[in-house]
């Protein structure tokens, strides 16, 4: 049985990337198999948060994948603090990961930078906690951005690692998915660096909750360069800047990139750019919108979110239940 389970953080605002690389896919997968998507409180936490932020985030992100289009009726929409297997199992995998797996991950170089002695313990750790979220549920197949593909590999190791532990094929290795034409969205403001929320400036994303005159803006305002749009992709490798908005453009109106340079090649970013504009206010506005109107009826979003965190407990307490039995463990857990 194929069975889907992502993540989403709940720091800062959802962007494009996020929007491109895993919420539209998310949305398509749901209505093919059986799905949960976790906006993950436990991984915010591994930077110091603000809790009143943390909460408002954490609705707010919730918003915004029921906003894209997330069905409470398919797929099990939930924030991961609420389930405790997570962290259970997370521990278990702190046992059973290699310091040697953990050290390769370039994404923990990144977030601590120079000062890595200062990082929590919970940073390095990030990983086995991911793991933990996708195999509480035995979940197989798992759809990201790219970014995310070395920290799935460290996943698959571990349930390979607990399989031969215990001695039985007790988890399936998880497949990453991804999926799409836009599976790395590049900064408005350099085509070699990821778009991210946690860029200093605002010009570098496209917000989820930004409005059509914003969006324009930032598009009229995105890095490029004086050139003609050319005939082929492959004349774009040396212009990351032009690339990137050719793949953005491409993703949003669901046309192949080779498609889009038959429409604009020749011609400049002063046509280009309105028309990115066009197609991005014409499919992120109905997001937006819908976002604001689940954010006006919080109460909705908790419902849901206290639901999705009912079903997705009635899933892993049973595997979590064979996990204790595999490794001795007395009794059964109370959470
Ligand atoms: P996060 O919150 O950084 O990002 C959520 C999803 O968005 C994708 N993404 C992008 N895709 C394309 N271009 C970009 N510029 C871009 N930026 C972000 C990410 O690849 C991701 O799919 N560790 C995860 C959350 C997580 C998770 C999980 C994911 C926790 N547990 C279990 C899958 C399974 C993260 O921080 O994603």
């Amino acid at each position: 049985m194929k069975r889907i389970f992502s993540g989403i953080q709940p720091t800062g605002n959802l962007h494009l990337g996020n929007y491109l690389g895993a919420i539209k896919n998310w949305v398509a997968l749901q209505h093919q198999f059986d799905s949960l998507y976790c906006v993950v409180d436990l991984h915010a936490i591994t930077a110091p948060q603000d809790p009143a932020v943390l909460r408002a985030s954490t609705i707010e992100v919730a918003a915004s994948l029921l906003a894209a289009g997330i069905d409470p009726g398919r797929a099990i929409l939930f924030n991961q603090s609420r389930v405790p297997q997570h962290s259970e199992l997370a521990w278990i995998f702190n046992c059973v990961a290699r310091l040697g797996w953990l050290n390769r991950m370039t994404q923990f170089k990144e977030k601590a930078g120079k000062n890595r002695e200062n990082a929590s313990v919970g940073l390095f750790a990030y990983p086995t906690l991911m793991a933990a979220d996708i195999l509480a549920y035995k979940a197989t197949h798992v759809p990201v951005g790219d970014d995310q593909k070395q920290h799935l590999e460290l996943a698959r190791d571990i349930a390979g690692g607990f399989n031969a532990l215990v001695g039985a094929e007790f988890f399936p290795l998880p497949e990453p998915q991804i999926l799409g034409a836009a599976t790395r969205v590049m900064s408005l403001r350099d085509g070699t660096a990821k778009m991210s929320k946690s860029d200093a400036s605002d010009y570098a994303r496209i917000n989820l909750s930004d409005d059509a005159d914003t969006i324009a803006q930032k598009i009229r305002k995105a890095k490029t360069d004086a050139e003609l749009l050319p005939a082929t992709m492959e004349e774009l490798d040396s212009r990351p800047e032009a690339r990137n908005l050719v793949v953005i453009y491409g993703a949003l109106a669901e046309k192949s990139a080779e498609a889009v340079l038959a429409e604009f090649s020749g011609k400049g970013f002063g046509v280009f750019k309105p028309a990115l504009v066009e197609v991005a206010v014409e499919h992120l506005a109905p997001v937006t919108r819908a976002m604001r109107d689940y954010l006006d009826d919080e109460s909705h979003v908790l419902a849901v979110l206290d639901d999705g965190a009912r079903r997705a407990h009635a899933i892993t307490k049973p595997i979590m239940a064979e996990i204790r039995e595999h490794l001795g463990f007395l009794g059964d857990s109370l959470g």
